[in-house]
């Protein structure tokens, strides 16, 4: 059969998203959705219009939504949905100033994929994107493994781009991996670095490494300082979109991303990034490799940190 995936907010991030997982060519519909009136609409015109120049025949629907839930029977069917709605960052803010308002939004989001979209697989971008991930699979009742985040990908992808940068090489020459939340206990793991199968620490002093961690820890505050209004939507599309291109290929591709953990390096519980295979089944397993003591520490930390945050959003 045909697949389809929705994804939720036709904002930046949720329209490049769109825009790219109808460029792969490989779903029968992409459905877009807002609650702002005539957008979702006028963005699947407009990429629908694409088409002929583009060469892909992915039909992309765009649908406004009501308080209600008035107009989710269209993402009913879906294989996949990605959750983008919500406020994202203005220059100054953390990622954890939005979680109460952005709580609410993907709480009635989730209540009502869990109606209209009940076999979906959910991945969630919207920040906090730990929070917001726990938080969905929450509203939804999902099984954890069909409900897991977006950050990993794009916090690598951001490392991958320093390292390929200041050592000019080439992006595919390198790489990278972090892990941990999608904030201030991000956990590059520069023992999983390398260059042209080279440690990256063979190839850049300690300090330069550090300089490189901490650029990527900051990497998403970098753009909202820079643009001012909004964040950023390019990587992190591509970021969400290859995670669904996985489910719907039920590819088995080894990812970093939001998912739960239980018992995988010691840690229970909680939803955190990790390394994980990607199916048809949202996480197949969570994959445990060698880490550095100081790495295993800062992953250990950034799982108490995202667990106490977590257990709030139940209240939300
Ligand atoms: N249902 C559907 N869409 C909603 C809802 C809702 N309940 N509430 C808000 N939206 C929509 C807004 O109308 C807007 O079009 O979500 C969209 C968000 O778009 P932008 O403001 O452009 O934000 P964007 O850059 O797309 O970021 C979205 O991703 O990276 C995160 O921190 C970022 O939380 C933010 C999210």
């Amino acid at each position: 059969m045909g697949k389809k995936v929705t994804v939720v907010g036709a904002g930046f991030y949720g329209s490049t998203t769109a825009q790219r997982l109808a460029e792969y060519d490989i779903f029968d519909t992409v459905v877009l959705t807002d609650i702002i009136d005539g957008k979702p609409a006028g963005l699947a015109l407009d990429l629908n219009q694409s088409r002929p120049i583009e060469g892909f025949e992915t039909k992309v629907v765009g649908v406004t939504t009501g308080t209600n839930g008035e107009g989710y029977e269209a993402i009913e069917g879906s294989d996949v949905v990605v959750v983008t709605a919500g406020l994202p960052r203005k220059p100054g803010m953390s990622r954890m100033d939005l979680l109460e308002v952005n709580a609410k939004i993907v709480r009635q989001v989730a209540e009502n994929i869990a109606k209209y979209a009940p076999n979906a697989v959910v991945i969630v971008v919207s920040n906090p994107v730990d929070e917001m991930t726990a938080l969905a699979q929450l509203a939804t009742q999902f099984p954890k493994n069909r409900v897991f985040g977006q950050a990993g990908v794009l916090d690598t992808a951001r490392f991958t781009n320093s390292i390929a940068e200041t050592l000019a090489v080439p992006v595919k020459s390198v790489k990278a991996l972090t892990l941990g939340s999608h904030g201030d206990t991000m956990v590059p793991v520069p023992s999983r670095c390398t260059v042209d199968g080279k440690p990256l620490s063979e190839l850049l002093p300690a300090d330069k490494i550090e300089e490189l961690v901490v650029r990527t820890r900051n990497g998403g505050a970098e753009v909202v300082a820079l643009l001012k209004t909004g964040s950023a939507y390019y990587a992190p599309s591509a970021a969400a979109a290859r995670m669904a291109k996985a489910v719907v290929e039920d590819s088995g591709a080894v990812l970093p991303v939001c998912a739960w953990v239980d018992g995988e390096y010691g840690i229970s519980g909680v939803y955190l990034g990790v390394e994980a295979a990607i199916g048809a089944t949202g996480i197949r397993h969570v994959v445990e490799d060698k880490l550095t003591d100081t790495e295993l520490a800062g992953l250990k930390e950034a799982a108490e940190a995202v667990r106490a945050k977590q257990a709030d959003v139940a209240n939300l």
